[in-house]
């Protein structure tokens, strides 16, 4: 069989490696704890999995869900972001539902770029910012994070030549995978840099509300004019413990709104009713659940510091995601650091390169294992790994 030339250049998904590693190794007996992918170990909020119960008993929910989503969850998305965030949207034309932030934001690109156009994107950064942009047969160029902006990208610095080519950029605040938080006006100066090139900015805003010390992370749509300029990809994922129920939502700029929403109706048929309801249940119900896990994550969150210090490596605790975000000792690569992480104490880290050239030099730790495992875990690299 003959594959395009598209499928033949991407890479396999960071994550689909990582869990074939995983998985041989938990063959051959070996107890392996992944601090790998961020996927929350603890359970959806109970009044959720009811909604979703009863909704599924509906038959109702049985057939084709409109693709625009049911008005019930375009009303639920907008209240959350009003209550929120302080965010007006509307219902009819600034929201579309989402299979997970990841469908909007591989598919984006087929709304916005043409062969050859350019994605700058945020690198390090979350791997979709890259193969997205290819499946598009568009070109993704590495917009770095600079960590003494604190992990903001220099926009000053981005090449006028790419520039001239470049339709659409992707950030992400709380982000994956630096931890990195928005505390300035970064987003001000973002729209400004959209607007004056001629940009689309996408917002990939999966961890708003995973936040520690008290910090509460804005939305993108709060600044003005930045629903001119882009778009946010919205994820209960996170928020609700939700990774496996694929809810999310593209908010903002109508016209790309309109765009997505046509070219979903030709790709897909639109998210399981049932989880439509159990969503509005989630954004309109009880939030208190989402600060408790994030109290939850903040203790992992310290306990993981404190012995990533006591072996020699100097970890900032992040204000938000559910990631640690550690420069690898002296004389390592981030592939060789996590291979020796792996086979002296069976514990799964991320190489920070597989986010991009930014990421060398550093690994990704996930903060979603039970505590105990956790534990575990800390207690074998602190023990077994020799820097
Ligand atoms: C991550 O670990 O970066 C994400 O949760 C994985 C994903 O969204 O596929």
């Amino acid at each position: 069989m003959r594959f395009s030339q598209r499928v033949q250049s991407l890479p396999p998904y960071l994550f689909a490696g990582i869990e074939r590693q995983i998985a041989e190794r938990r063959a051959a007996g070996v107890d392996v704890i992944s601090l790998g992918i961020g996927d929350p170990d603890l359970p959806t909020p109970s009044h959720i999995v009811e909604a979703l119960a009863e909704a599924a008993a509906d038959p109702a929910t049985h057939q084709y869900p409109s693709n625009q989503g049911e008005p019930a969850f375009r009303e639920a998305v907008a209240g959350f972001y009003f209550t929120r965030f302080g965010v007006e949207l509307d219902p009819a034309s600034e929201i579309v539902p989402l299979l997970g932030a990841k469908e909007g934001i591989a598919h984006v690109g087929l709304a916005l770029l043409d062969q050859c156009d350019v994605a700058l994107a945020a690198d390090p950064g979350y791997p979709v910012y890259v193969t997205g942009p290819m499946l598009a047969d568009g070109t993704a160029v590495s917009l770095p994070l600079v960590r003494e902006l604190g992990f903001q990208p220099d926009l000053e610095a981005v090449e006028p030549s790419v520039l001239a080519k470049a339709r659409m950029m992707f950030v992400s605040y709380p982000n994956n995978p630096t931890g990195a938080v928005i505390e300035d006006d970064f987003f001000a100066r973002l729209v400004a840099f959209a607007a004056e090139n001629d940009l689309v900015v996408v917002h990939d805003n999966a961890y708003a509300d995973i936040t520690y010390d008290g910090y509460v992370a804005p939305s993108f749509l709060e600044t003005p004019g930045a629903r001119d300029v882009g778009v946010e990809m919205f994820s209960l994922s996170k928020s609700y413990n939700m990774t496996g129920w694929r809810s999310g939502a593209m908010v903002g700029n109508r016209d790309l709104v309109d765009a997505y929403w046509r070219l979903k109706t030709n790709m897909d048929s639109g998210m399981f009713g049932a989880v439509q309801r159990a969503s509005v249940a989630a954004l309109s119900g009880p939030q208190h659940c989402v600060r408790e896990m994030c109290e939850v994550y903040q203790r992992r969150r310290d306990l993981l510091v404190e012995v990533l210090r006591t072996v020699g490596m100097h970890v900032e605790p992040p204000k938000g995601t559910i990631y640690l975000w550690a420069p690898v000792p002296d004389g390592h690569t981030s592939a060789s650091f996590t291979a020796q992480v792996l086979d002296q104490a069976d514990v799964v880290i991320t190489p920070g390169a597989a986010y991009g050239a930014g990421g060398e030099g550093y690994v990704r730790l996930s903060l979603t294992v039970p505590d105990e495992r956790l534990r575990e875990a800390v207690q074998r690299i602190e023990e077994r790994v020799r820097i």
